[in-house]
């Protein structure tokens, strides 16, 4: 063949190969010309996971008639029109390419009246006619039966829901972004997003929830040309996947490695490896300090200064964390260290706010009475009466519930009976075990020691039939599109597992019954955690290639957390768990579960000779 142009028809159509990855990049680039075009109202409605509709109606400044022909064309835009523009570039769009290329692969037809135009004009992209309409104001863009003349990209679109969610997916990032527009998602005539416009942390919540909200911190920064504002979630409400983490640079929608590591950073002595944590943050910087044309749908950019502009995100984000206590510094100093120190002698001191109440008592003593307290029941021979308030005995349940713990005179059982992880003692700071063994003491990560022990039960529960706790109330609780989707392909494995749902609702999903082992599990968060995973996967390959992580994921939502209180008997119940299961000296993800300090280290540490 000798070389040839190719015709514009299917140029657009190559060029729509890069832009149009599916229903859901269409609607990302009529949404954004909406916003571009000053909209204060969007309305979006969606059949059929937008393969056979996608139609966006906005209330913005329209397009000219004798614009409308270029509007359909290859490169031609109202955005820039000098490299300097290009530099500067404060509109999503830029390229002029999105509306040529949709038009290539899909029925399409444009309708807009510009301000000021006594009537509308509607455009159809084949045959490329202009036709008087009716529209009040705005455009609207419909887009219906995408990939029509391109059945080989066709093939390549999943299911339905699928895409749908996809599209809620674009929906949402847009929305976020800009809580000053009013937005509307309906599919297939049933509305699933009605956002009014108002102040952005109402649209958050609106969005990403309450207990979101609940669990995260404000961010606001600003040093020079730099300014970050937004919402991180603390580690309490991290999550299995990545699914509520969105960052926006200049009000555009990024995934940036750079960015991405720096977040990681500020959260790495507080959050695991496998969790991610959740946060809607907006950066945003002079538009020369970034180029965003360096990515066919524009989630990559770069930026100029992006050493500075890392150290920024970090620092922004550990200083907001650390601000709550959860952050990667210790509490060290303030009113957490005071109590730690010896008081005066006679206490009349209230107990600071964070201690839990019944395990406060190691603290509101002169630290001095403790430690002899202490030292004395761990040596029989030098055993005193006083040292009864942190016995061990008090590990058997207690008849009246009230009554003070029955004295354990000889303060430690004959040692070749004692349990090589001794008696609690008390919890530290809702996160930490503290026990008494025959060499001195003993500290469990009280989290990490219950989700190996669950981890090690669970191994055997897909293996058998699991134990089943069928609830009384089922749990309710609202799920998008692609958890639902993943819950009806996978209600199998599920029910294998134990779980038994039902959708409650075009949102609900109703939880009937969950494996008895994770039976005191908070349910929602649970089952929201093991879609997640579940998600993308093809039913058959989950069990093999995704098994252990699976049971990771129900052992990490199982097990106890950080500032439950444990009752004494409940430590005890934990300690002799641990000694019963393999491994337990380890957590799943290779981190002990629990350290000892001897008597002599102790000694030492207080330079104490014997
Ligand atoms: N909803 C809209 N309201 C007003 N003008 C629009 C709208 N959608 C598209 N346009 C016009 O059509 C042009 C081409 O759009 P597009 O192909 O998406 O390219 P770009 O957004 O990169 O300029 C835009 O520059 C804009 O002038
Ligand atoms: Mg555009």
């Amino acid at each position: 063949m000798p070389i040839h142009l190719l015709p514009d028809h299917l140029i657009n159509q190559i060029a729509a190969g890069e832009v149009v990855e599916r229903p859901a990049s269409v609607l990302k680039e009529v949404l954004e010309n909406a916003m571009d075009a000053g909209s204060t109202v969007v309305d979006v409605q969606l059949e059929q996971g937008g393969v056979r509709r996608i139609r966006v109606a906005d209330d913005g400044c329209g397009i000219p008639r004798d614009e409308l022909p270029l509007a359909l064309e290859r490169h031609a835009t109202s955005k820039i029109a000098s490299l300097d523009d290009l530099e500067h570039v404060g509109t999503m769009g830029f390229r002029g390419e999105a509306l040529a290329a949709i038009a290539a692969v899909s029925r399409m037809s444009i309708t807009s009246r510009a301000d000021g135009a006594p009537h509308a004009w509607r455009i159809d992209a084949d045959p490329r006619e202009l036709s008087p309409a009716a529209l009040n104001h705005g455009t609207v863009v419909d887009v219906a039966d995408l990939y029509f003349n391109t059945p080989a990209r066709r093939k390549f679109l999943k299911s339905e829901g699928t895409e749908f969610a996809h599209c809620d997916d674009v929906f949402r990032r847009v929305a976020l972004a800009r809580p000053d527009v009013a937005l509307q998602l309906s599919h297939n005539g049933r509305v699933s997003h009605r956002l009014p416009a108002g102040p952005r942390e109402a649209r958050v919540r609106a969005l990403l929830g309450d207990d979101f909200l609940a669990a995260a911190r404000p961010v606001e920064a600003e040093a020079g040309q730099l300014r970050i504002h937004g919402f991180a979630s603390l580690p309490a409400y991290s999550r299995s996947s990545r699914d509520a983490q969105f960052f926006y640079v200049n009000g555009r929608f990024v995934r940036d490695k750079l960015v991405t590591h720096a977040i990681r950073e500020a959260y790495a002595d507080i959050l695991h490896g496998s969790r991610h944590p959740a946060y809607v943050l907006f950066l945003e910087l002079d538009p020369y300090g970034v180029d965003v044309n360096v990515h066919p749908a524009k989630v990559e950019v770069r930026f100029r200064e992006s050493r500075a502009v890392h150290q920024f995100v970090y620092h922004a984000l550990n200083r907001s964390l650390a601000a709550s206590g959860a952050g990667g510094a210790p509490m060290a100093g303030g009113d957490g260290g005071s109590s730690l120190t010896p008081p005066a002698a006679d206490t009349g001191h209230a107990p600071p706010a964070f201690i839990p109440p019944q395990q406060g008592r190691l603290a509101m003593e002169p630290a001095s009475r403790a430690y002899f307290d202490f030292a004395a029941s761990a040596r029989p021979e030098a055993g005193t009466g006083e040292a009864e308030r942190f016995s061990p005995a008090a590990f058997a349940p207690r008849p009246g519930g009230s009554a003070p713990p029955p004295a354990l005179a000889p303060a430690l059982p004959a040692s070749d009976l004692a349990p090589p992880l001794g008696y609690a003692l008390a919890q530290l700071h809702g996160v930490y075990v503290l026990a008494q063994n025959e060499g001195g003491l003993i500290l469990v990560d009280m989290h990490a020691a219950h989700e190996r022990i669950l981890y090690e039960r669970l191994k055997t529960l897909l293996d058998g039939t699991p134990g089943v706790q069928r609830l009384l109330i089922p749990a309710v609780f609202g799920v998008g599109p692609k958890d639902m989707a993943s819950a009806e392909e996978h209600a199998d494995l599920l029910e294998r597992m134990g779980f038994e749902l039902a959708p409650a609702g075009p949102q609900e999903l109703a939880v009937r019954s969950v494996p008895a082992l994770l039976a005191s599990a908070p349910v929602g968060e649970l089952v929201r955690a093991l879609l997640a995973e579940l998600r993308d996967y093809p039913a058959t390959e989950v069990i093999t290639a995704r098994r252990n992580q699976l049971l990771a994921t129900m052992a990490c939502h199982g097990a106890v957390r950080a500032n439950r209180t444990l009752t004494l008997p409940e430590m005890n119940a934990l300690l002799r768990e641990m000694e019963a299961t393999e491994r337990a000296d380890q957590c799943n993800h290779g981190r002990p579960t629990w350290t000892a300090l001897s008597m002599g280290e102790l000694d030492r540490l207080f330079l104490r000779g014997r």
